[in-house]
């Protein structure tokens, strides 16, 4: 078993263990003195792991109830996030009761703003069960919904009592979630170098999972305990998210959000080496990770896409982007440009 400790105000920790969902009830009881939890969950994982949290929820005496939405991003919706609300309200929830996240980054992102807003704060536990989830979502307190202008446009930062991750869980993740997770793991592997980007170089196997799920969450649990709200250090971890994100809103959000931000990363390494910020041996080291994973960048950089950054630009209201700009592995750092710096920067071909 390994511990991160987020000290954020309130601090929480990040229990990660194999099999450890069996004693989901006694890690919630440690922190909440809830006598109602409702497990929000999506479709997929409710089949595979819903009644084992609601029996050790049980077995605790906890009085579990379960709301089950459709796998998927569309899920992440303000009209779920409202039936979430519904529900607590109809059975009784009150302010002292809390509410289980038991999922990716989709339940955890949607459960965790019904906690954050339901009475104005009831207790929240998340419990990730895909890699992605595990090292990046359920850390940190980000919650929220998409609008169909945008992603994330409705939201609050709101932190979890508790994070529980069972190793287990992920032996039965599809590939393309696996490769999804392993997405946000390069983001990882740039900027904070070490030990992850050995990892990914080596190989993500079982016997260094739980230590790369422990490493990617110190890192982030580091950065959040220093900027909880994202007024600067913390933008660090939006590296590849400016087109990342744009390439998401193109696909229709078909496309998964960490695979989207290997792209965007691999545009900013590749800017990087041509503007010679970025060396030749470490831009082919981020290249070698990201073709191991197949998660080289199939997408064009287009108008099209450049038009969904100011499209983001415009409705955050902003005269600059704040980039990540990798100078090597391990040593990222922001950078704030006007969109036509921008479009500058990340459509350059000079150099190479
Ligand atoms: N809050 C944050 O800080 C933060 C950070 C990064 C991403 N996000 C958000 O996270 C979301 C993406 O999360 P995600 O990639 O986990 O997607 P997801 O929640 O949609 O899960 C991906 C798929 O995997 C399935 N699944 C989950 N666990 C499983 C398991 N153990 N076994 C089998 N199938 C399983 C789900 O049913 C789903 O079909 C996006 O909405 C993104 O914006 C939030």
């Amino acid at each position: 078993m390994s511990v991160v400790e987020v000290r954020t105000a309130p601090a929480y920790g990040v229990v990660i263990e194999r099999g450890i969902l069996v004693g989901l009830g006694e890690r919630v009881r440690g922190v909440s003195s809830a006598a109602k939890t409702l497990v929000v969950t999506d479709s997929n994982v409710a089949e595979l792991y819903l009644d084992t949290a609601v029996a050790a929820l049980e077995a605790q005496g906890f009085e579990a109830t379960s709301f089950v939405l459709e796998a998927g991003e569309k899920s992440k919706n303000p009209q779920t996030y409202l039936n979430i609300i519904d529900d607590l309200a109809k059975n009784g929830f009150k302010r002292t009761d809390a509410i289980v996240a038991l999922g990716g980054g989709v339940v955890g992102d949607v459960a965790g703003f019904a906690a954050a807003t339901y009475m104005r704060g009831v207790d929240l536990i998340q419990v990730p069960t895909t890699l992605l989830a595990m090292i990046d979502s359920s850390i940190g307190g980000k919650t929220g919904v998409d609008l169909p202008l945008g992603k994330n446009l409705l939201g609050a930062f709101y932190q979890p009592k508790l994070v529980v991750a069972d190793i287990e869980v992920l032996s039965s993740l599809p590939a393309c979630e696996w490769k999804n997770g392993v997405g946000e793991g390069v983001k990882y592997a740039c900027l904070a170098g070490g030990e992850i980007a050995e990892i990914l170089k080596r190989g993500l196997n079982e016997s260094n999972l739980e230590r790369f799920v422990y490493l990617c969450a110190s890192y982030k649990a580091d950065i959040v305990a220093r900027d909880e709200k994202e007024s600067g250090l913390r933008m660090l971890l939006n590296l590849g998210h400016t087109l990342g994100h744009a390439l998401e809103k193109q696909s229709g959000f078909t496309m998964p959000h960490g695979v989207a931000v290997a792209c965007g990363i691999e545009r900013m390494a590749f800017a990087a080496r041509t503007r010679r910020q970025l060396s030749v041996e470490d831009h082919e080291a981020i290249r070698a990770m990201l073709v191991k994973y197949s998660l080289t960048c199939a997408a064009d950089i287009n108008d099209e896409i450049l038009a969904y950054v100011a499209m983001d630009k415009k409705s955050q209201g902003k005269e600059h982007i704040s980039i990540v700009e990798i100078s090597g592995i391990g040593d990222c750092r922001i950078n704030k440009m006007t969109y036509d710096e921008f479009e500058d920067y990340i459509m350059t071909k000079q150099g190479v």
